[in-house]
């Protein structure tokens, strides 16, 4: 069973190096793809890609630990990232970190047991003046209370 599993993501490696070359530039390109199907870039994939590639394992890590939206384990359907940058810091972030974490039964930095969220920091999301602010998915929030926040949650629910 292993076995199948390690030579299916092979293949679908190879594929993606035929698609995208073999160059060193090609990595980025193949990550997201790797990313977009999987949701995240199993251990496995990362040394295939390295081998399939001829670089280094660690180059291929540290370019997923660059980019926000590549990851090396699997996260909830829906990503949140609160912001902890100064603005929305002296907004009132804490306080809706703290309701958020109550209502998900989880910590920032975890995934819950039904793999329906992930909870993560963010730096700056650019919306400053209207803090606090998150992001679930692609999507913006702003000028969040406990309360509200607690609203957004349950419509994802
Ligand atoms: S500081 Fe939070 S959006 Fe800029």
């Amino acid at each position: 069973m292993l076995v199948t599993e390690k030579n299916a993501m092979t293949e679908e490696i190879e594929q993606l190096v035929e698609k995208y070359g073999s160059k060193r530039s090609s990595l980025l390109s193949i990550l997201q793809d790797i990313q977009r199907k999987h949701k995240y870039i199993p251990d496995f994939a990362q040394q295939e890609v390295a081998r399939l590639l001829d670089i280094h394992p660690v180059e291929v890590f540290s370019v997923i630990s660059f980019y926000a939206f590549l990851n090396t384990k699997p996260k909830g359907k829906n990503i949140i990232r609160l912001c902890q940058t100064i603005s929305c810091d002296m907004q009132g972030k804490s306080a809706v970190a703290k309701s958020i974490e109550r209502e998900l039964g989880i910590k920032f930095g975890e995934t819950s047991k039904d793999n329906k969220f992930t909870l993560e920091y963010a730096n700056c999301v650019g919306m400053c003046d209207q803090g606090p602010a998150m992001i679930i998915n692609e999507r913006v929030y702003y000028k969040l209370t406990p309360e509200k926040a607690i609203e957004i949650l349950n419509g994802l629910k």
